[in-house]
């Protein structure tokens, strides 16, 4: 069993304050297009916005900051711009951690590692370690992450760990080799850009999340549209697969 539980397993609370929120940042390339910048330009406004969405997420209370930086299909992007997003990358590994670690922000990057060079996967290693015992905000990177990639990784990892099981393998057999077992499922998955699509993001995860699309590109999320987005949270009925009438009683059964 997890620590946390499962929104198909058991119904989870539904707090008023998202206590997980994942973010898929889109937008930065249009940002920079409209002002005449080359995309590289958004990249640099978007990690500001990373920033600013951190100390928003540390001052409402929220738990969980879970990011979509890179996807494993954001490879097929012209290599001098997955070569500018790695550099960007390291420099903000080089340059946040130390405010991380003062504001008790615990840093980890999901994804598949393997793929980045050396250098940066070592940097990686080091700010996770750094910020090990920070409890304030766990804030997650998605890098070199999909989703499949993601529920393939723990199906692989559970068939060595209990090979006796297989065939008879539950949903609470799997979870802990998910990359995000150590939090809960996202409450609020927001997506900037306007693009009405998961694009691989925390498949497993968002069983019963509550979606957030906007128009907004990444680089003008600022806090205003993070409180919108919260607003909008808090209008949602939770249902978790029961009825309206039944919220309303407190004696509902799970
Ligand atoms: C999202 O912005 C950032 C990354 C994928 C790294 P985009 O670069 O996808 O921006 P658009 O969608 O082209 O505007
Ligand atoms: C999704 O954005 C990935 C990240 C924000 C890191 P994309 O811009 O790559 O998504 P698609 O290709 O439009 O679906
Ligand atoms: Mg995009």
């Amino acid at each position: 069993m997890g620590i946390f539980s499962s929104s198909t397993r058991e119904i989870p609370s539904a707090p008023e304050v998202p206590g997980h929120i994942a973010v898929i940042m889109d937008g930065n390339g249009r940002w920079a297009k409209k002002r005449f910048l080359p995309r590289v330009a958004g990249h640099v406004k978007g990690v500001e916005l990373v920033r600013e969405l951190v100390r928003a997420c540390l001052e409402r209370g929220v738990g969980y900051l879970t990011l979509f930086a890179f996807s494993s299909e954001n490879w097929r992007r012209p290599l001098e711009e997955v070569s500018l997003l790695m550099q960007l990358f390291v420099k903000a590994l080089e340059q946040e951690v130390e405010r991380l670690q003062r504001h008790g922000v615990r840093l980890r990057v999901i994804g598949d590692l393997s793929r980045f060079e050396p250098r940066l996967q070592t940097l990686i290693r080091q700010a996770e370690e750094a910020t090990a015992t920070n409890t304030a905000l766990h804030l997650s990177i998605a890098a070199n992450y999909g989703g499949r990639w993601d529920i393939l990784q723990a199906a692989n990892r559970l068939a060595v760990a209990e090979p006796e099981k297989i065939g008879q393998w539950t949903e609470a057999d799997l979870e802990p080799y998910l990359s995000m077992a150590f939090a809960p499922e996202p409450d609020l998955y927001i997506r900037t850009g306007g693009e009405m699509r998961v694009s691989n993001f925390l498949l497993w995860q968002m069983a019963y999340t509550e979606f957030y699309f906007t128009p907004t590109l990444w680089p003008e999320f600022d806090r205003v549209e993070f409180d919108r987005a919260i607003a909008s949270y808090q209008q949602r009925e939770r249902r978790f697969g029961r009825t309206s009438e039944q919220l309303k009683e407190p004696s509902s059964h799970a």
